[in-house]
């Protein structure tokens, strides 16, 4: 399979030099590579601007304090090195941005993390701009959400096991993505986006306690309300989507992406006059706006 790094034009800063993708590389006492210690944000870009990029850099710090991980940055810098890395993305492409700071490197075999200094790899690499993506399959996973006194939903946390089961799962059964559900059977979020459903002119989604707080969660949700549509926040049994007419997923990569289905069950016999499509609409809007310097 290529790798898209390779493939693409792809450029990233480490050390205090930008280099090829493919050329990057850490060494192998990095923790975030032993222990998956590290916190990161992937946002994308339109028309060379990153997309909410405030609003990232605050969830990067919480991240990272949830893990006593210092965020020693000051955002303009950082905003200065993502211009800088876009700046070589080919004219007429967006590009995915991902922020990435891992613990640094293990000190003497310990375990804990005294005297580690953290390390900052940020990598743009160029996409197409955004099309239309075609409504996705998704199943229920057999694998559970990791539980918040486990691991806070809140930390972005560069350990990606949970997600990455549930996504294999899904498409050995043919399926794009799995709904992961809480140990107690609570409507969670897919491998890597937030979920919502429709039923009878309302929008349900999981709330905050159990799931990431997603960027585009948040401007979904305010694109709603301000349209009168309610969107009610909560904890939520399977059986609650079983009757939806219609269900969406919320990314920054992917913005705002229809579901076809759910183990089996159509959900995409009104799409044209859908909640979803009039919101996918707004939100294209939106990110027009925020590119041309609304919010940051
Ligand atoms: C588990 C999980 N939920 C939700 C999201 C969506 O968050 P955002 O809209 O901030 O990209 C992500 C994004 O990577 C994620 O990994």
């Amino acid at each position: 399979m290529s790798d898209i790094h390779q493939t693409a034009s792809s450029w990233t800063w480490i050390a205090g030099e930008i280099v090829p993708t493919a050329a990057a590389s850490i060494g192998v006492l990095d923790r975030g590579f032993l222990y998956g210690e590290s916190v990161f944000e992937t946002l994308r870009t339109v028309e060379r601007k990153a997309l909410f990029l405030s609003a990232h850099l605050l969830r990067l710090r919480k991240s990272a304090s949830l893990l006593g991980m210092t965020c020693d940055f000051d955002d303009g810098w950082m905003e200065q090195l993502i211009d800088q890395l876009l700046a070589r993305i080919p004219d007429g492409e967006d590009a995915v941005v991902r922020i990435t700071m891992t613990r640094g490197n293990r000190i003497g075999g310990r375990l804990d993390a005294e005297g580690c200094r953290s390390r900052w790899i940020v990598t743009a690499t160029a996409m197409e701009p955004e099309k239309s993506r075609p409504p996705l399959h998704l199943v229920i996973s057999k694998f559970r959400k990791t539980p918040p006194d486990v691991l806070d939903p809140a930390i972005k946390s560069g350990n990606f096991l949970s997600s990455i089961l549930a996504r294999e799962d899904a498409i050995g059964r043919g399926a794009d993505d799995g709904i992961l559900l809480s140990p107690e059977g609570i409507l969670t979020e897919t491998s890597c986006a937030n979920l919502f459903w429709v039923r009878d002119g309302e929008v349900f989604t999981c709330s905050r306690e159990l799931v990431l707080e997603g960027i585009t969660r948040g401007c979904a949700i305010r694109l709603l309300e301000s349209s009168g549509i309610e969107v009610i926040e909560g904890l939520f049994p399977e059986l609650e989507i079983r009757s939806a007419q219609e269900a969406f997923l919320t990314s920054s990569v992917t913005g705002i992406v229809a579901v076809a289905s759910i183990e089996g069950r159509d959900l995409t016999s009104d799409l044209e006059s859908s909640i979803t499509e009039t919101l996918r609409a707004r939100y294209q809007q939106q990110i027009l706006t925020a590119s041309r310097g609304g919010v940051r």
